[in-house]
Formats: C-alpha cells, sequence, structure tokens
C-alpha cells in the first residue's frame, strides 16, 4: 500500500475525482465505505451548499472524504465580448424558440475570494480539501492546514506543480491531457504544453517532493497499477464513476457515455478548455473570443436548457475523459471492488516503488 493510501486509510489508492454537476454526497459516501477516497464538488455552489453536501457525507460514512473547491481568477466583464458571444449563439437559441440570456453572469464564485465558504471548511474540518484551477491565499492555505487537513491541487505542468509545493500542499494530482471535464490550468491563457498522464506523472514525480496522484485516462485496474509504476500514490479516476447510479449525470449523459465515440478539448461551452464527449455544441464554428470561465458557461447551461426542454440533448456539458469507452456503469462499491482486484491481479497494489516522497503534513 502506499504511504498516500495508508496515510488516508485507504485499502485501494484510488482517488474518485470530484466532478461539479455530477459526483454526489451518496457517490463519495459509496466509495468512501468501499475503501476508495470519495470526493464532493463545491465548486458549483456556496457556503451552506458546502456545508449541506459535507453533512450528507456524514451522515453516510465516517471515513475520510475529500472537499474540492474551483479557485478560478474571475473573469474581467467585457460588455462587448459579451454581445459577441450571445450573438454568435443566437441562431442555436433560436432552432428551439429562445434567446440567449440578456445579460451574462459570473455563475460560479472562486475560493480566491470566498471568505464564508473558507469559515464554513474551517468549521466543518474536511479530512481532505483539494483545489482545482489554482490556489488561494497563504493564509487560506494555513487556516485549512491548522484543522489537520491533507491539501491536494491540480497541477498540468512543472510550473503549477512546483508553486503547488512551494505554497506547503500536501499532494499534487498531476492531471493529464487526456482528463475529462475542465483541465485545472491555473491561467487558461497562458501556452499550454498539453503533457499526458505518463510524461506529466513522472515528470513530477522526479521533479517534486511531495506525493504526486495520477488523473487523466485511467479507467480500470491496469491503468491504476501504471500510475503507481510511475511513482504516483494513487489514482483519480472521474470518468470511470459517471455511469455509477450514485452519480448526478443524466440519463442523456449516461445514453451520450454509453455510445461515446470520441471526446474533444473544447472551451465553447464554458469559457475553459475542458474535455467534452463530442456533441452539438463541440462542434460549433466561429466563435468569436470568448467572454470566459465562467461567464461563458451561462450562456451554455441556458443553451443546453433550452435545447434540453424540446428533447435536444447535444449541447450538454458531458464531460469525459479519453478513456470514456471504458466506462462501466456499475454502483460504486462495486466498481471500487473491481477496481482494487484488478489493481491485486497486476501485481503492483501493494507497493510505489519509486515515488520516495515524504507528506510535509
Ligand atoms: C464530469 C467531470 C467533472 C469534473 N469536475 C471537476 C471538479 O469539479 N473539480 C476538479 O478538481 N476536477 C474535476 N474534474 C476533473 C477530475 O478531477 C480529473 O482530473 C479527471 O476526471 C481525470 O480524468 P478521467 O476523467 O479521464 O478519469 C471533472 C471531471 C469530469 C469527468
Amino acid at each position: 500500500m502506499t504511504a498516500l493510501a495508508a496515510r488516508l486509510g485507504l485499502s485501494v489508492p484510488l482517488i474518485q475525482a470530484p466532478m461539479a454537476g455530477v459526483s454526489t454526497p451518496a457517490l463519495a459516501a459509496a466509495v468512501c465505505e468501499a475503501g476508495a477516497l470519495g470526493s464532493i464538488a463545491l465548486g458549483a455552489t456556496d457556503a451552506a451548499g458546502g456545508r449541506a453536501m459535507i453533512d450528507a457525507v456524514r451522515a453516510a460514512t465516517t471515513r475520510a472524504f475529500n472537499v474540492n473547491l474551483f479557485v478560478h481568477a474571475d473573469p474581467v466583464p467585457d460588455d462587448a465580448r459579451e454581445a459577441a458571444w450571445r450573438k454568435w449563439l443566437a441562431p442555436e437559441f433560436a432552432r428551439f424558440g429562445a434567446q440567449p440570456p440578456a445579460t451574462l453572469r459570473t455563475i460560479y464564485r472562486s475560493f480566491a475570494d470566498d471568505t464564508a465558504m473558507l469559515a464554513m471548511l474551517v468549521q466543518a474540518r474536511p479530512a481532505v480539501v483539494s483545489f482545482h484551477f489554482g490556489l488561494p491565499s497563504p493564509a487560506a492555505i494555513h487556516a485549512l492546514k491548522a484543522t489537520g487537513a491533507l491539501l491536494m491541487a491540480t497541477a498540468t505542468d512543472v510550473a503549477e506543480a512546483q508553486a503547488i509545493e512551494r505554497a506547503g500542499v500536501d499532494v499534487i494530482v498531476a492531471q493529464g491531457i487526456e482528463a475529462g471535464g475542465h483541465r485545472g490550468m491555473f491561467d487558461p491563457g497562458a501556452p499550454d504544453e498539453q503533457l499526458g498522464t505518463l510524461a506529466l506523472t513522472r515528470l513530477l514525480v522526479r521533479r517534486c517532493g511531495v506525493p504526486v496522484v495520477a488523473a487523466g485516462g485511467i479507467m480500470d485496474g491496469s491503468g491504476i497499477a501504471a500510475a503507481l509504476a510511475l511513482g504516483a500514490e494513487a489514482a483519480q479516476l472521474g470518468t470511470a464513476f459517471i455511469a455509477c447510479p450514485e452519480s448526478a449525470a443524466s440519463a442523456a449523459y449516461r445514453a451520450a457515455l454509453a455510445a461515446a465515440e470520441r471526446t474533444r478539448m473544447t472551451a465553447l461551452i464554458s469559457g475553459r478548455p475542458a474535455r467534452c464527449l463530442v456533441n452539438r455544441f463541440t462542434e460549433l464554428a466561429g466563435a468569436p473570443d470568448s467572454p470566459g470561465y465562467p461567464i461563458a458557461y451561462d450562456a451554455g447551461k441556458a443553451l443546453h436548457a433550452a435545447a434540453s426542454a424540446r428533447g435536444e440533448h447535444g449541447y450538454g456539458a458531458h464531460w469525459a475523459g479519453q478513456g470514456a469507452r471504458l466506462a462501466r456503469a456499475l454502483p460504486a462499491a462495486t466498481l471500487v471492488a473491481t477496481l482494487r482486484d484488478e489493481v491485486a491481479r497486476a501485481g503492483l497494489g501493494q507497493a510505489s516503488p519509486s515515488s520516495g516522497a515524504a507528506f510535509s503534513k
């Protein structure tokens, strides 16, 4: 067993990825009860909503779980860009007898300036807290560490990983380009080397002094074993859990995943690069400059709602990784048990051969 798995009391070095809009307290609790680390995503809710989710997990399990936050830089509102974006999407809305929203809002508050969320977390004291899209202030990191929480943050390249380590975060989640959902890059406008999970994980294991978790395209025990062989302390799987009955994925999302043929990285739906099942939205052409995340997401969600109301589900944010075709529709406990067996069969579940990284608790 890896040191990280031992620290968290896991029987398999597996983290169910936090998935805003898809993961649920029931999914996280089922994963925890089965011996892996379950996660809830608070990126799309506020402090009260987050507290309710934490309480719901605790009502179902006493085990450690992960609470995940979006730490994005807010976009600068730009009326001209937003008008151009609405104009570009207007013909799509018109297909369903609708119009784009008159104004676009910043629908998600970043944890970077959400003092109510920080206060709630300090009070609720979840065992694990993770960050996506960036890092909170040193004061917030200090306050969370003072509760005894293990902190994790997503990196998509070496520079982000080094910033995470410098900030005193305990674990780096190495998210490869294969990953489903939003790319965790700190600055979506910066050049993206698009490193794959294999190269990124190995790079970070070699370059960083804290444990690394591999994420992106891992769908079964062979993939988890491969991540461990690279020196990762655990694997974080998202797409593999979307089809679990405990997830919040809609019937249309499940059907799209079951029929998955291709995925595509797109910023059209939310304003940030994210890997999605190819659908009508990912294939739209001629987009002007984006108003940015999460302002563009306000329009994207409205378009999906208008189309869905008329029975067209091809505009959904059907996030999925490159391994989508390997997804299994199993209850979470069965999936975790299956993954544990597969890791054991691959012969690498008991050791992390080349990590050597220590916790800086
Ligand atoms: C539907 C979906 C939603 C996601 N939402 C989040 C999120 O809220 N927070 C986060 O840190 N990562 C999120 N991710 C990314 C995962 O943490 C992880 O990097 C990714 O799922 C790994 O790749 P895989 O999907 O190929 O397993 C999401 C991924 C998916 C598929």
